[in-house]
């Protein structure tokens, strides 16, 4: 599996990792036997966090991941509610007791609300200190946010903003992904197949037959071709996995990406979308 530098991280992580909000309304053995099989393809980067299925889906990573941890990039997020200082150093141990781990390799503010950033990241930095968390990040948070982030931390402090990104919502390449490469945050892009909602289109077809791909790869390839990008798909089906692992194959040649460009265009800006 490709791997490239993540915001200011030393060292390397897959472009194409396995997400698994929801995943507590799977069958839990082949969820879990999902993220193994997804983990032996060298899709490391795991992402979860303490509201998928109110914890109970950090319990399955923390299954999945029994014996495999070192080979992980491992991510959980807090819940903006739980986001005091104290909250977040609560929170953070409940992810890892659940995950059955004594340390997340990346911890994420989930989205944005009231509470002053600078709480929050003053637990992210006392987590790092104590070797809980080795980075830490935002999602949701549109270039504003991002702004504001940076001015209470400085650089070099954020790994990450985690954010949506699809064929049908390219939203991210107005502001967010030319901010975070200015300032050397990492940028994940999730529901990467529309939670679910992945688009039928002749473009996409075409590509795909004339590269040997599927349509899914060819829209890994197509969301992560910047080199600040990763992606995050979720499945909890092991012969799914396969095939996304398997978009590590594909090169995007121009005429392949201008196609999709030209089927899903980018919409005006209209202010950083979410799930
Ligand atoms: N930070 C945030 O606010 C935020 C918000 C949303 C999501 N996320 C993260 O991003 C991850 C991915 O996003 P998502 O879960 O919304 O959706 P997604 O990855 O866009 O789509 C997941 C759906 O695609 C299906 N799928 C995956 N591979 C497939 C294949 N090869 N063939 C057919 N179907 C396939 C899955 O079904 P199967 O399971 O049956 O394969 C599932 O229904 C989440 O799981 C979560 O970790 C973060």
């Amino acid at each position: 599996m490709r791997k490239r530098k993540f915001g200011p991280l030393s060292g390397e992580v897959p472009v194409i990792g396995i997400g698994t909000w929801k995943m507590e309304h799977d069958d839990s053995k082949a969820a879990i036997a999902a993220i193994r099989r997804a983990i032996d393809d060298g899709m490391t980067h795991v992402d979860t966090a303490e509201m998928y299925g109110s914890g109970q889906v950090e319990t399955m990573v923390g299954e999945a991941i029994a014996g495999l941890r070192d080979e992980l990039f491992l991510v959980s997020k807090v819940l903006p509610r739980n986001a005091t200082y104290e909250g977040t150093l609560a929170a953070c141990e409940a992810s890892l007791k659940r995950l059955r781990t004594d340390r997340l390799d990346l911890y994420l503010l989930h989205w944005r609300e009231k509470l002053p950033l600078f709480e929050t990241f003053r637990a992210f930095e006392q987590l790092r200190a104590q070797g809980k968390i080795r980075a830490w990040g935002v999602s949701n948070f549109d270039d504003n946010d991002l702004a504001d982030a940076l001015g209470e931390v400085g650089s070099g402090k954020i790994a990450c903003n985690q954010v949506l990104y699809h064929l049908k919502d390219r939203t991210i390449e107005h502001r967010v992904i030319p901010w975070c490469e200015k300032h050397g945050v990492a940028v994940v892009g999730y529901s990467p197949f529309g939670s679910g909602d992945f688009p039928k289109a002749k473009a996409l077809d075409d590509v795909a037959k004339r590269l040997g791909a599927t349509p899914r790869q060819v829209a890994l390839q197509f969301l992560t071709r910047s080199a600040s990008v990763f992606a995050i798909p979720k499945s909890a089906n092991s012969a799914h996995v396969n095939e996304l692992a398997g978009a590590d194959l594909l090169e995007l040649d121009d005429n392949a990406i201008a196609a999709i460009e030209a089927a899903f265009p980018l919409a005006p800006w209209h202010g950083l979308s979410s799930i």
